[in-house]
């Protein structure tokens, strides 16, 4: 059965899941890995002491801290979530494309840079194949902040003598665009506004986190963040907001297994669409102040959901809604907004069954009674959570590959699974 797994001898691993367990039960789930990145990164900023709580134990998390590491930074993991962050002794402002090639994150660090030693030489970022991933809107910031920005041979290198704060309005929302501008802007000369800028939980975790160093930002969680820029950041001790995007997909997985699971340590307030889209779906959830808890529902109803920036529908947790959505009593449409590429885990779902079309930017998802276990492959982080969701329903036994893509965004997935009842191991 997994002769694909054979690579010139060795055995990959993979994840064996017997599906057919109802989900039951109670999972704290790990601080968000979006905002953990970013705000690993912004300790740039300081060359005092950072400390980190809620860190996630993920894959992606330990690319961050090498590439830190690769800079001059020292970076320690404390256990239970805890990290330390020294960057008083950088001494080179280009990580390796070795790392940077891991992780779209990576690029995180150019902003920091520039804002502290006015130089930042770092290669086109990779990670999950989504789709095109431009950053010229990041570029453009550093432009518009007064940094010359040279963009050749796969490297992005930007220089500043002095920067100075400036209106910059994204022409469209980007995420990564904000980040970098914001980590930019906090220590540049004068006033720096973000126009249209993007609002998700996690762009306002890691502002949080800048005005606990000293930086000066207000406009938080709005689409117009306005920044004064201060001469020094100080060390700090924070902690990461949860995960927002592992809350969803628990609730999806016990949804779609027929189950009943409550995600506690969570913050209900970042997962409005989703919960909303949810219960659209038929599923009944409800929430406290710091946990979800879905309820065991008879059946799945079909909906139509359409991803878009925060407040809307994240397109982190479109793939495992449509996962669930294989089996929905009825026709129910997806439509993705942010990546064109996001919908290549379409062809692993058929595998186990499911009926889904895609025509450009829409799948169309008619619902079968039943999901059988078959050979399947993560091709991306959130795929990974949806295909995992699909085989914890289907019946009989399926294999997952890919755990490369699945280690990097969720920590311990298959013990968090087993304790909510699901019969999986990781083999090799
Ligand atoms: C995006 C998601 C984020 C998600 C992350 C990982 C949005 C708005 N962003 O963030 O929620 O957690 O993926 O899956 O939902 N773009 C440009 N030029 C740029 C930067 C971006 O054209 O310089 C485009 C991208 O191709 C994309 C859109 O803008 O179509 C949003 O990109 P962006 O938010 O920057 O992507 P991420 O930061 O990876």
């Amino acid at each position: 059965m997994l002769t694909e797994n054979l690579l010139l001898g060795v055995i990959l691993s993979y994840l064996k899941i017997v599906g057919g367990s109802h989900l039951r039960g109670e999972i704290e789930v790990s601080g968000a890995k979006n905002a953990a990145l970013p705000v690993m990164a912004a300790s740039i900023l300081t060359d005092e002491d950072v400390l980190l709580r809620r860190i996630p134990d993920i894959s992606d998390v330990w690319i961050m801290a090498d590439i830190l590491r690769s800079l001059g930074a020292k970076v320690a993991f404390e256990g239970k979530g805890d990290m330390t962050i020294n960057c008083s002794d950088i001494s080179c402002v280009s990580p390796p494309y070795e790392l940077v090639g891991k992780m779209n994150a990576s690029f995180d660090v150019t902003g920091p840079l520039l804002a502290r030693f006015g130089e930042a030489k770092v290669p086109l970022p990779g990670g999950c194949n989504l789709g095109s991933r431009p950053v010229d809107m990041h570029v453009e910031a550093f432009r518009i902040l007064g940094a010359e920005v040279v963009c050749q041979h796969g490297f992005v290198h930007a220089k500043a003598k002095t920067l100075q704060g400036n209106k910059i309005r994204f022409r469209r929302i980007s995420v990564g665009a904000t980040k970098n501008a914001m980590m930019t802007a906090v220590k540049v000369d004068g006033i720096t506004v973000l126009e249209n800028a993007a609002m998700e939980p996690e762009i306002v975790d890691l502002a949080v986190f800048l005005n606990a160093m000293g930086a000066r930002i207000t406009g938080i969680g709005s689409n117009t963040i306005v920044i004064e820029g201060v001469k020094k950041l100080s060390g700090v001790s924070y902690e990461i907001i949860p995960d927002r995007i592992l809350t969803g997909t628990y609730l999806a997985a016990a949804a779609v297994t027929g189950g009943s699971v409550t995600v506690i340590r969570t913050w209900p307030d970042f997962l409005e669409s989703f919960i909303s889209a949810m219960r659209s779906a038929g599923q009944k959830i409800i929430c406290g102040k710091d946990y979800v808890k879905l309820e065991k529902t008879e059946k799945i109803l079909p909906i139509e959901i359409s991803s878009s920036p925060h407040p809307g529908f994240p397109t982190d947790l479109q793939p495992v809604i449509t996962a669930m959505l294989t089996i929905a009593e009825g026709t129910s449409v997806v439509t993705e907004n942010i990546f064109d590429r996001r919908f290549m885990y379409v062809d692993e779902l058929r595998r186990l069954g499911a009926s889904l079309s895609v025509s450009d930017r829409t799948c169309i998802i008619r619902g079968v009674p039943k999901l059988f276990g078959a050979p399947v492959k993560a091709h991306d982080i959130r795929a990974g959570g949806a295909i995992i969701a699909a085989c914890l329903a289907a019946e009989g036994e399926s294999t997952i590959t890919g755990l490369e893509f699945i280690d990097r965004g969720h920590e311990k997935i298959e013990s968090v699974l087993s304790d909510l009842g699901a019969n999986i191991r990781r083999i090799g």
